[in-house]
């Protein structure tokens, strides 16, 4: 792969935290500079896009979420969709990383893990088994789903720009929580590799409590 660039998301609101999670401070260090700093250390990166909150200037996510000098901002919107699809229009290489800003342990290894498998395979994002058995229930049906052939779907995903891009314009409905399911349904390939345990996403609060310790 010749160079990609990378689209940090942070446009959210955090309601199900109570709280916008990409501003939440480890150590001196914020979910967001996290983000920035760690694709900084990935060789191969070009431009480092940060998707802010539409209801936010500029200046204010940049006071709060400290991006720093290499990120480039771009307005996100109301929904996560919208959000990745104002920041692929700018995108330049021509291949993209979408990451959320919500996961700050997030590894160079899995980074660069995920953007090799893009090189090989066109498109790649990362995916953990669950540790528990997985009930589905239809009707007051109980079904047993095999855990090995369940994924927890992860960021940093990687596609061609060109590809992906159409995928968002294609996109037949509202609401998608994942770029891979866009890019599914436009009859992308989408590799699965191995992600990482601590890979979560911020979601509720004992997930700052765990990455917090994680982050030590
Ligand atoms: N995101 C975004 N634009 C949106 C919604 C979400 O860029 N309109 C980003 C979030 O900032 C987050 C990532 O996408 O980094 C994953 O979304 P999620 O975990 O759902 O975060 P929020 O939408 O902020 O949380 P909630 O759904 O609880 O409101
Ligand atoms: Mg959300």
């Amino acid at each position: 792969m010749d160079s990609a660039d990378v689209l940090i998301m942070a446009a959210g609101k955090g309601e199900r935290f109570g709280d916008r999670k990409q501003f939440l401070k480890f150590g001196e260090a914020t979910a967001v500079n996290i983000a920035v700093e760690l694709f900084k250390k990935v060789e191969g990166i070009s431009n480092i896009f940060v998707v802010y909150p539409p209801d936010m200037t500029e200046e204010e996510f940049m006071e709060e979420g400290k991006p720093g000098e290499d990120a480039i901002m771009v307005r996100g919107g109301i929904l996560r969709e919208e959000s990745v699809k104002n920041g692929l229009e700018k995108v330049e290489s021509d291949y993209v990383l979408i990451h959320d800003a919500a996961r700050p342990a997030c590894t160079e290894g899995l980074v660069r893990r995920v953007r090799d498998a893009a090189a090989e395979y066109g498109a790649a994002v990362p995916g953990i088994n669950p540790a528990s058995t997985i009930n589905y229930i239809e009707n007051g049906n109980i079904r047993i789903l095999d855990r090995n052939r369940v994924y927890f779907i992860q960021t940093p995903q990687c596609y061609k720009t060109s590809e992906i891009t159409t995928a968002y314009n294609d996109r037949k409905k509202n609401g998608y929580t994942d770029s891979s399911a866009v890019a599914r349904e436009a009859g992308i390939e989408v590799k699965l590799v191995e992600g990482e345990a601590r890979n979560i996403k911020i979601t509720y609060r004992d997930d700052y409590q765990y990455l917090k310790e994680v982050l030590k």
